[in-house]
């Protein structure tokens, strides 16, 4: 296991899914907590992250003394670097150079790190993103790289296993940055990476059922991965026991709802309760228009209807839920200051405290990938494992303005088409997310010798490892032309179709 400890950064967690893609478990704590985490977790390694603090602040967070004096290897990135060197005895200023973005790195000494991967006398490309820099080594270390900015841009100390960098290397702008964490890894701290979907399936399985015992779980399914992941695992470990419910709120894409209750009922075996209560949503939604609105009649409505279907059940003692890890993670905060909800996801947030049950949750230590990987171990087919991400509201934050069931049935049709044309295109497995939107205007064409007054069909894509930022995706206009023609051809109802080319910020990536 490997500590990492969070000052901050906006890319701690892509350190821990690097260090996961080499097999080994990690675990971020926020820097204040770093200290219980660390006598708690005994991680063989531990590694300091990026921040926005100086360690010239009176007040900057600091490492714990007790890990730096643990005899474990540590990895400093960035602030991580900084306040290991101030802390150790080096100094720290502030740079006369602010160094942000793409910068170059000499290395001047060889250095476990580099092994196999970066020469001495070699440049290489970096990610930078600091204001301040080490001018001074503590003691025991060595200076192993340079940067235009930082004369010293790496530091080193073989015989306390310290090793720590002004660069980012978990971020793929440094593209040899994996390889250089893949050696703190293995050759630093000698982990082998053990750490496979095979084994967090089998030692789930033994956790779900010394938690459940003899005990009665009910699993929302929505139709996306998450869900479908956690029911089939808790499945494999408790049979029976486990009844799914899923709450088909009609504003699901094509097909779904059938391809949910084909792999359950028919793949799996699972027992399945399929709820169809598109009259219900949709009469909540008459006449709404406001996308907050929305959201929440949608979300409380669904709560109402898994809780009734649940008592129909009857008797179920835990509630499984598809939390993942970023969802867990304690985020570090400065500021402690609230911040702007742009929109109230709604994840079925309220219903632990509404139903008074204990909650399952065997997902809650992996990322989105790992429950990807995690689903094809299980036997999930990859069609459905490899979907986009889709949101709780579905069809309805799809739809501005008001949602009726032709709207719904025009917005699926060319939805439809528009993947259809990305899977053969070989597409799909590159973009976050794509999708189409029905706008609420209609505008005039003409089609053989008559004119048309039909709906705008407005086309999605987006690259985004996270969903927090995101960039159009720059398809060739030759398939957008096909696909237009496609849609125009195929869905009653739509004469005009268009291309959002917005990124997130300033956009986002839905449009409701
Ligand atoms: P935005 O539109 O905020 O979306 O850029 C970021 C990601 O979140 C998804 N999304 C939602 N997911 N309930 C959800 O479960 C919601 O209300 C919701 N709104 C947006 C969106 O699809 C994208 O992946």
């Amino acid at each position: 296991k490997i500590l990492i400890v969070d000052f901050g950064s906006q890319v701690t967690q892509l350190i821990a899914r690097r260090v996961r893609e080499e097999g080994v478990y990690s675990e971020i704590v926020p820097f204040q907590k770093a200290e219980a985490a660390f006598a708690e977790m005994k991680p063989k390694a531990v590694i300091l992250s990026g921040g926005p603090a100086s360690v010239l602040d009176a007040d900057a967070p600091k490492a714990p003394m007790a890990i730096l004096q643990a005899g474990v290897p540590v990895l400093g990135i960035c602030y991580g670097e900084q306040t290991m060197a101030a802390q150790l005895g080096g100094t720290v200023e502030g740079g006369h150079h602010r160094e942000f973005g793409r910068a170059t790195i000499e290395i001047t000494d060889d250095c476990a790190l580099f092994d196999g991967v970066w020469q001495k006398g070699g440049q290489y490309d970096v990610w930078m993103s600091h204001g301040d820099r080490v001018t001074k080594l503590p003691e025991g270390f060595r200076g192993v790289a340079k940067a235009a900015g930082s004369p010293i841009a790496v530091i080193a100390d073989d015989s306390r296993k310290f090793y720590a960098m002004q660069f980012h290397p978990e971020v793929v702008h440094t593209p040899d940055g994996a390889k250089i964490l893949r050696n703190f890894v293995r050759k630093v701290a000698g982990l082998t990476g053990d750490w496979t979907m095979r084994a967090f399936r089998e030692e789930a399985v033994e956790k779900i059922r010394a938690q459940v015992g003899q005990g009665k779980v009910i699993c929302g399914l929505s139709g996306g991965v998450d869900s479908a992941v956690a029911a089939v695992l808790i499945h494999e470990a408790i049979g029976d026991q486990l009844t799914c419910v899923f709450v088909d709120h009609g504003l699901l894409r094509k097909d779904e709802g059938k391809s949910v209750v084909d792999l359950f009922r028919h793949h799996y075996n699972i027992p399945l309760v399929h709820v169809d209560a598109a009259d219900t949503f949709l009469g909540a939604l008459k006449g709404v228009t406001d996308p907050e609105q929305k959201r929440k009649i949608i979300g409380k409505l669904f709560i109402d209807v898994f809780d009734a279907e649940a008592k129909v059940v009857g008797g179920a003692d835990f509630l499984a839920q598809g939390t993942l890890y970023p969802d867990v993670i304690e985020s570090v905060s400065f500021t402690g200051g609230p911040s702007v909800t742009i929109k109230s996801h709604h994840n079925v947030g309220g219903l632990p405290e509404r139903m008074n049950m204990k909650l399952v949750e065997p997902l809650r230590e992996l990322f989105k990938d790992e429950v990807r990987a995690l689903g094809r171990e299980l036997g999930l087919p990859d069609v459905f494992v490899g979907r986009h991400p889709f949101p709780g509201p579905g069809l309805a934050i799809r739809c501005p303005g008001e949602i009726t069931s032709e709207k719904l049935e025009i917005l699926r049709n060319a939805d439809a088409i528009y993947i259809d044309q990305i899977r053969k295109a070989g597409l799909y497995d590159t973009i976050w997310q794509a999708f189409a939107v029905l706008l609420p205007v209609k505008t005039v064409g003409v089609m053989g010798d008559g004119r048309t007054y039909e709906y705008v069909v407005g086309l999605r894509a987006v690259t985004s490892t996270d969903g927090m930022t995101a960039d159009f995706y720059a398809f060739d206009m030759n398939f957008l032309g096909a696909t237009a023609t496609r849609i125009i051809n195929e869905v009653k109802g739509v004469n005009r179709v268009v291309y959002d080319i917005t990124s997130k910020p300033p956009g986002t990536i839905e449009w409701e």
